[in-house]
C-alpha cells in the first residue's frame, strides 16, 4: 500500500512570489483559494486526515507527484538557496507529521520553473539552477528517475515536456536523454506504472508514442497538475470551444469575458487562445490512455480535494476525499 500525493502548493513566501510577477485575476482567486488553504486550521485539517488514512492503513512509503511547494519568485521554480532550505524544511515537517517516508518526489512547474500564458516575470521559465536544486531536494544525480515496488516498476514523468524551450540550457537534449533512458527502462517485462507530472506533457510526440507503444505493460498512467476534475471538465470545454470551427462565436464570446477580466489586456486574451489551441488533443488522449489524476488536497476553488492510495500487491487504488 502507498500513498500518491500532489500539488501541494505549499506557500512559505506568500507575499515574496509575487515580487517579480504582475498579478492577474487568475492569480488572485488562486490566492484568494491559496489563503484559505493556508489557514492553519485547515491544514491541520488535511494533514490530519491523511495522518489517520495511513495508520489505518499502515502506509509506509509515499510518493509526491510535483508542486510540493511554491517557490520565493514563483516562475522561476526552486532556484535560490533559500528555496532549498525551505523544501527540505517542509519535506522533514511533512514526514513527521504524516509519520511516513517521502520517498520519491516528482518535478513539477513549480520546482523547475514555469511558462505559462499568464506569466509576467522576465526571468521566468524551467532552469538548471531550480533542476540542481530539486536534485539536491530528492538526494538524486539527475533527472530520470525509476526504481522498484511490490514488483512493479515507477517511473516519473517530469514537467519538462509540458514546455518547450527552457532559459540557460538545451531543454531538447534533456528531453532525448530522458526519452533514451525511459525506452530503455520500459524494455523490462515488468508492470510499469508511470506518474506524470502534467498531462499536457502528453503533446510531446516521442514521449506519447513510447507511452503508447508501451501501453499493455503499463499498469496505470497517475497525473497531477490539474488538481480536480473541475480542471479537466474546464479544458474539455475550453478545447473545444478554441479548436472547433462550428464554436467559432462561442470563442468570441469567450475572447470578450477574458478581454473583460483582465481589463483590456489584448497579450493574455491572445495567450490564452494559444493556450487552449495547443491543447486540444490533451482531454481526448488522457481518455484514451486511461489516465487518473492524483487530486490535490485543495482541489480546484475547494472542491474535489483529496489524495489517492495505491495498492500495488492488488493492482488498485482509490482515489480519498479530504
Ligand atoms: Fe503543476
Amino acid at each position: 500500500m502507498k500513498i500518491l500525493l500532489s500539488d501541494w502548493h505549499l506557500a512559505p513566501f506568500r507575499v515574496e512570489k509575487f515580487l517579480t510577477q504582475k498579478r492577474n485575476f487568475i492569480e488572485i482567486i488562486i490566492q484568494y483559494f491559496a489563503k484559505k488553504f493556508e489557514d492553519k486550521e485547515k491544514e491541520a485539517k488535511m494533514l490530519e486526515s491523511i495522518r489517520l488514512v495511513v495508520k489505518k492503513e499502515n502506509i509506509k512509503v509515499g510518493y509526491f507527484n510535483g508542486d510540493f511547494m511554491e517557490s520565493r519568485r514563483t516562475e522561476r521554480g526552486m532556484n535560490t538557496t533559500e528555496d532549498l532550505e525551505k523544501a527540505l524544511e517542509l519535506k522533514a515537517y511533512i514526514m513527521k507529521k504524516l509519520g511516513l517516508i517521502l520517498a520519491f518526489f516528482n518535478l513539477g512547474n513549480h520546482e523547475s520553473g514555469y511558462d505559462l500564458p499568464l506569466c509576467t516575470d522576465a526571468e521566468k521559465g524551467i532552469n538548471w539552477q531550480a533542476i540542481k536544486n530539486f536534485l539536491v531536494f530528492t538526494e538524486a544525480e539527475e533527472l530520470y528517475c525509476s526504481f522498484y515496488e511490490d514488483n512493479s516498476k515507477l517511473i516519473f514523468v517530469p514537467y519538462i515536456f509540458s514546455e518547450e524551450k527552457a532559459r540557460d540550457f538545451d531543454l531538447d537534449a534533456e528531453k532525448k536523454i530522458f526519452l533514451g533512458r525511459m525506452r530503455e527502462d520500459l524494455k523490462e517485462d515488468i508492470p510499469t506504472i508511470l506518474l506524470v507530472h502534467d498531462p499536457d506533457s502528453f503533446d510531446d510526440v516521442e514521449l506519447l508514442g513510447l507511452i503508447r507503444e508501451n501501453r499493455e505493460k503499463i499498469k496505470f498512467i497517475f497525473f497531477g497538475h490539474y488538481h480536480s476534475w473541475i480542471n479537466l471538465f474546464f479544458m474539455r470545454i475550453m478545447v473545444n470551444v478554441y479548436g472547433r470551427i462550428l464554436l467559432f462565436p462561442f470563442r468570441c464570446f469567450v475572447d470578450l469575458f477574458f478581454f473583460a477580466l483582465t481589463k483590456g489586456d489584448v497579450h493574455i486574451v491572445r495567450e490564452l487562445g494559444i493556450y487552449f489551441r495547443k491543447r486540444k488533443n490533451i482531454p481526448t488522449i488522457i481518455r484514451e490512455l486511461g489516465a487518473v489524476l492524483i487530486p490535490a488536497p485543495t482541489g480546484t476553488v475547494g472542491i474535489g480535494g483529496g489524495y489517492l492510495v495505491l495498492d500495488l500487491g492488488k493492482g488498485t487504488y482509490e482515489k480519498k476525499k479530504i
